[in-house]
């Protein structure tokens, strides 16, 4: 049975897909077998970080109006336990009833799927993925990106689904200065219990041109770290200076 993910934000642009990208590539390095699917209709970006958007000519829309499944998985070529199923390049065309029915037919051949949901609330397409489905909701360290998290945090509460808080683009001397001055404010502002801190990451900011992370960057630790929480293992926040 495969694992689910959704990740999700208040905020546009906190880095949703590329948080998305750095843990399928931590999954695969652990052996997993992992499909990502885009679900930001008429912005996709996954196909462009994994450097698949040159063959990638159906997408999402096609396999939930009946198209076979193998015609749009496109493979990443440094991997090829990755996938990814691209989003429509319009809007309107990811209905919840047949996303219900499609996640059926594909939730034993992959062992963790990862859907990247564009910002804001779409909460009839997150009532058709599997109840145990875990929702990641990625915030920056900045005021109106911690007050949004926790809007969709109380929002998902409300519908019974709990989420948790990933901090994305964390500058350790940053933290220090500015007024969101540590963590543990950033936690209570947002009511949402944190499973990770990804660094800001030059490595991270050229996704879509390089098309991976190395392994031994601090971007790539951070990814592993919150895959193996993920999975259950108990993994303990390292001292944020070495973030
Ligand atoms: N940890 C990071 N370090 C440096 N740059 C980052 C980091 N995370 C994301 N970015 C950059 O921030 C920008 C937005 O990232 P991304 O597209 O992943 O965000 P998003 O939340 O998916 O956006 P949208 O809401 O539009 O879907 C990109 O230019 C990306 O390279
Ligand atoms: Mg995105």
């Amino acid at each position: 049975m495969s694992s689910f993910f959704a990740v999700t934000s208040g905020k546009g642009g906190v880095g949703k897909s590329s948080f998305c990208v750095g843990l399928a590539f931590a999954f695969c390095e652990m052996d997993k077998k992992v499909l990502l699917i885009d679900m930001d209709e008429g912005f996709r970006c996954l196909d462009l970080m994994l450097g698949v958007d040159k063959e990638a000519v159906f997408d999402l829309s096609d396999v939930l109006m009946g198209k076979e499944l193998e015609a749009a998985v496109y493979t990443y070529e440094k991997n090829d336990k990755l996938s990814l199923i691209p989003a429509p390049a319009k809007q309107g065309l990811i209905d919840h009833f047949a996303l219900a029915s499609f996640i059926k037919d594909i939730e034993n051949k992959f062992d963790i799927i990862i859907f990247d949901f564009p910002a804001g609330m779409d909460m009839p397409l997150y009532k058709a993925l599997p109840e145990s489905t875990g929702f990641l909701t990625v915030a920056v360290p900045d005021p109106v990106s911690i007050r949004d998290a926790s809007v969709i945090g109380s929002e998902l509460y409300k519908s019974e689904i709990n989420s948790r808080l990933i901090i994305n683009r964390f500058v350790y001397k940053q933290s220090r200065k500015e007024k969101i001055k540590n963590i543990d404010s950033m936690i209570d502002t947002c009511s949402i219990r944190l499973i990770g801190i990804v660094p800001e990451s030059e490595e991270i900011s050229r996704l879509s041109l390089n098309h991976k992370l190395h392994r031994k960057s601090k971007a790539a630790a951070s990814f592993r770290r919150i895959a193996k929480r993920l999975l259950g293992e108990k993994i303990l926040l390292p001292k944020l200076k070495t973030i």
